[in-house]
């Protein structure tokens, strides 16, 4: 059984995240998202809160695991007995980056690999950054996440903008 490991931020989770999540499921017989429990980031959503967006997102596939990690990608990838790395790559600019990782995951864990997946085009410009920057000015993010997202990340920012803690 060929087992991935989609990690990320998803801080929230985009139409660019959920197209590679939705690819890689018919690829692979089951694809875990590992959502990084990052504090150096201040995220706006808290990891259950990025669990939780994730797997309304992604209630209609059979094959996906959501779960959050902290720690070492290798180790959690190595804990889920997963075979591989799944990461989106939108444009050249995400290269170094990820090229960097993923040499690196694999000189300190042999076994583990990445699999890149080009992003699908309509999503190529698309960030969770863009999407709450444009959140904090109230503007439309309708065509960036799914309904249920953009309702909750507009009032989220609306929050922070007007100083109110985090629910
Ligand atoms: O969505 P992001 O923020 O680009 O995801 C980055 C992520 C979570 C894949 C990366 O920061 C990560 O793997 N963090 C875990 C810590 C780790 O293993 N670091 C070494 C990677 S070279």
């Amino acid at each position: 059984m060929a087992v991935a490991v989609y990690p990320g931020s998803f801080d929230p989770v985009t139409l660019g995240h959920q197209d590679i999540i939705e690819r890689s499921s018919k690829i692979m017989d089951k694809v875990i998202v590992g959502v990084l429990k990052n504090n150096s980031k201040s995220p706006l959503f808290s990891v259950q809160e990025r669990v939780n967006m994730l797997k309304s997102v992604t209630g209609h596939l059979p094959n996906i695991e959501i779960l959050a990690f902290d720690g070492l990608l290798v180790d959690f990838v190595r804990n889920c007995r997963a075979d591989v790395i799944v990461r989106g790559l939108r444009a050249i600019t995400d290269f170094e980056y990820e090229l960097q990782m993923s040499q690196t995951n694999r000189v300190i864990s042999p076994g583990i690999d990445t699999i890149f997946l080009t992003t699908n085009l309509k999503y190529s410009y698309l960030s969770s950054s863009i999407v709450k920057e444009i959140a904090m000015y109230q503007g439309d993010i309708s065509a960036f996440v799914a309904p249920e997202i953009a309702v909750k990340v507009l009032s989220r920012a609306e929050d922070v903008k007007n100083g109110r803690p985090a629910r």
